[in-house]
């Protein structure tokens, strides 16, 4: 169950990161380093989250920009050495397949769709006037035709898009998981990790709900007890 688990690592400091690493291995196979870490502590966060005993190393980055920087940052961030790494699919097809290429298929990279904190009204303010079900599927569709190895979309998503890419191997992330009851933070579409999986997730990125709670390990227990029901 853990391997389907992924912590988000969203704390200031490269020491805290790792003592939640070293805190959290039995629970989740998975850590996701953030913008907020990367920025402040660099590329080496990569090796020290791995160190701390993390399995598998998410960078998220979200990278959009022209095809040409993003192919370069992708080669640059592969230098690194996560597993997983995300561009944002709203850059573009171009955009997308440059950066597939620039991985040299030594990392898996994810399209974020739509962000979990952005509902069709946040959607329709940026000039985008289609349902986010309707911007997801299109922009999973373009992700997965340049090569993509997976996406990352929100719990009410997640179902459709699996349908639309009509096979398993890709990795479905999905942010925005909280337990029932739970607090929503900025998060404007959540699921229960239950309903996640069941819509066809096979990444589950929780954070806010572990990293703040009194007691962490007790969510996790919950997590699991929930998704083996
Ligand atoms: O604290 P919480 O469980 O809301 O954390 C969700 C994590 O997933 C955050 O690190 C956030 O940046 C990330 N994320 C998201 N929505 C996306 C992509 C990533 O919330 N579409």
């Amino acid at each position: 169950m853990r391997k389907q688990l992924c912590l988000a690592l969203d704390v200031a400091t490269v020491e805290e990161a790792c003592a939640w690493v070293r805190r959290m291995t039995a629970h989740f196979g998975t850590f996701k380093i953030g913008l907020r870490l990367f920025c402040a502590q660099g590329p080496s966060v990569v090796d020290r989250v791995r160190e701390a005993g993390a399995e598998r190393v998410f960078l998220d980055l979200k990278l959009h920009d022209i095809p040409q920087t993003v192919a370069d940052a992708v080669s640059a961030l592969t230098a690194a050495g996560p597993d997983l790494l995300t561009v944002h699919t709203a850059g573009g097809a171009e955009m997308m397949r440059r950066a597939q290429a620039a991985t040299e298929g030594r990392i898996t990279l994810l399209g974020v769709t739509v962000l979990t904190s952005l509902d069709a009204s946040d959607l329709s303010s940026t000039g985008c006037e289609s349902s986010p079900l309707a911007v997801t599927l299109k922009r999973a569709r373009l992700a997965v035709d340049a090569g993509l190895g997976g996406l990352v979309c929100s719990p009410e998503e997640v179902s459709a898009v699996r349908a639309e890419l009509g096979e398993l191997s890709r990795i479905l992330v999905t942010p925005g998981i909280r337990l029932s009851g739970g607090e929503l933070d900025d998060q404007r579409r959540v699921a229960t990790p239950r309903e996640a999986v069941r819509a066809g997730a096979n990444l589950l990125v929780i954070g806010r709900p572990v990293l703040t709670a009194t007691r962490p390990e007790q969510v996790c227990e919950d997590l699991f007890a929930e998704l083996s029901a």
